[in-house]
């Protein structure tokens, strides 16, 4: 591998980009086992994977599902989100964390980061809330993201949920792994239902894929009946059962499945999860290390009751202290190889969410602060111990090129 340098693409043999997947001959060797079978979708392998991720997780019940936002939909409809309703996230997450409140027809407001963890903040969220019952409005739900890897303050969360009584959800998909107060299974603990996703940049994948998590039962059925259609073959459902064919919708739902394929690769995958969180967490030591003592530079900060998961590794570069175009920037690093992206454009600012809900710049100024300053750097296993050198001393000189 080549030192950064200044003199341009035809030195650079690699390319780095914010996340990939990490798939061996175990991952192709269990997918094509399952192709030749007779049920390459809803067949045993779905119903194996989401038993693998109940165990993981600590979840009495799962849902895999076709994605991330399918999952996040069946959420919003199984918890009964409707027209009126009014749901509350964080700016700083993806587009599905907001969206899966349009679907169900609810309206969407933001609460602002906590400026370190950069997860919702718990004094900011009381206050939107207070602001809304003073309008005698009451908030259903709250959509609260781990973002990066990152759990929120979920003790704080899980007080204002039994204040205020809303439902609240945990948008996991950054989080597999993640611990907060040594637990591993906190989670399904704190939050009604939890969202996973199992897109190729994620922890594991299953090329696009995702789940819920619920310990509530009801919750669940409710998720399973919609995945498919909004079909039951429930007895304690049916208003009659003309025969072993027989099925009933009772309400509209989707075809959110996932195959057998792709979860013979997620029970493949989960099986190296945990090697997965070691190559991440070791990876974000190095850039701990490295980026320490750049007083541009801000590493992200991991709270005391926290384990990191490291989906992402979100480096704030304070370009205005710099008189430094983040375009400009990007270019630059961009010919010596590493490529970043940005997570996120906050989610107030897209016009969809400007002209529907009447959003405008400064509404959540940490979020759009840390916009301005945060990129997401490469972090996946397999980057070798010369990638991550190189890595960061592109990082660096990248900032010092004139
Ligand atoms: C926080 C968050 N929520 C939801 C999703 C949606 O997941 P998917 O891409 O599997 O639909 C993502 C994916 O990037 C995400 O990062």
């Amino acid at each position: 591998m080549k030192k950064p340098t200044t003199d341009h693409k035809s030195q650079i043999t690699k390319v780095f980009y914010y996340g990939k997947q990490t798939i061996d001959n175990s991952d192709i060797k269990s997918v094509a086992e399952i192709l030749p079978s007779q049920f390459i979708t809803q067949g045993p392998v779905s119903q194996q994977f989401e038993q693998e991720l109940c165990k993981y997780f600590g979840a009495k019940y799962a849902s895999v599902a076709a994605n991330g936002t399918a999952g996040l939909h069946l959420i919003a409809l199984g918890l009964g989100w409707k027209k009126g309703d009014l749901v509350i996230t964080s700016p700083i997450t993806f587009l599905a964390s907001a969206n899966c409140a349009i679907y169900a027809g609810a309206k969407v407001d933001f609460a602002d980061i906590d400026n370190k963890t950069y997860n919702i903040d718990p004094k900011k969220l009381e206050k939107k809330i207070k602001y809304y019952l003073a309008r005698n409005k009451k908030v259903k739900a709250v959509v609260a993201v781990d973002y990066a890897g990152h759990p929120c303050d979920w003790d704080s969360l899980s007080r204002l949920k039994k204040k205020y009584g809303f439902q609240l959800v945990n948008d996991f998909c950054h989080a597999l792994g993640a611990e907060y107060k040594n637990d591993l299974h906190y989670a399904v603990k704190y939050a009604d239902a939890v969202n996973l996703s199992f897109h190729p940049v994620k922890h594991i994948t299953t090329g696009e894929g995702g789940a819920v998590l619920t310990n509530n039962p009801e919750l669940d059925k409710r998720i399973k009946i919609l995945r498919t259609h909004g079909m039951t073959k429930d007895d304690s459902i049916l208003e009659k059962n003309d025969g072993p064919w027989y099925y009933e919708m009772h309400e509209v739902g989707f075809n959110y499945r996932i195959t057998d394929f792709q979860c013979a690769l997620g029970i493949s995958q989960l099986k190296k999860l945990n090697k997965f969180l070691t190559e991440r967490r070791k990876i974000a030591d190095y850039y701990n290390k490295f980026f320490t003592g750049y007083i541009n530079l801000i590493t992200p900060y991991v709270s005391k009751h926290t384990k990191h998961a490291y989906h992402l590794y979100p480096l704030q570069i304070k370009f205005d202290k710099l008189k430094l175009d983040k375009k400009v920037y990007y270019n630059r690093l961009k010919e010596l190889g590493v490529v970043f992206q940005v997570h996120y454009i906050p989610v107030h600012l897209q016009p969809f969410y400007r002209k529907k809900f009447g959003f405008k710049p400064g509404d959540f100024p940490v979020a759009e602060k840390f916009y301005e300053r945060e990129i997401s750097i490469p972090i996946y296993p397999g980057l070798t111990k010369t990638d991550i050198k190189y890595i960061s001393r592109a990082i660096v000189k990248a900032l010092e090129t004139k």
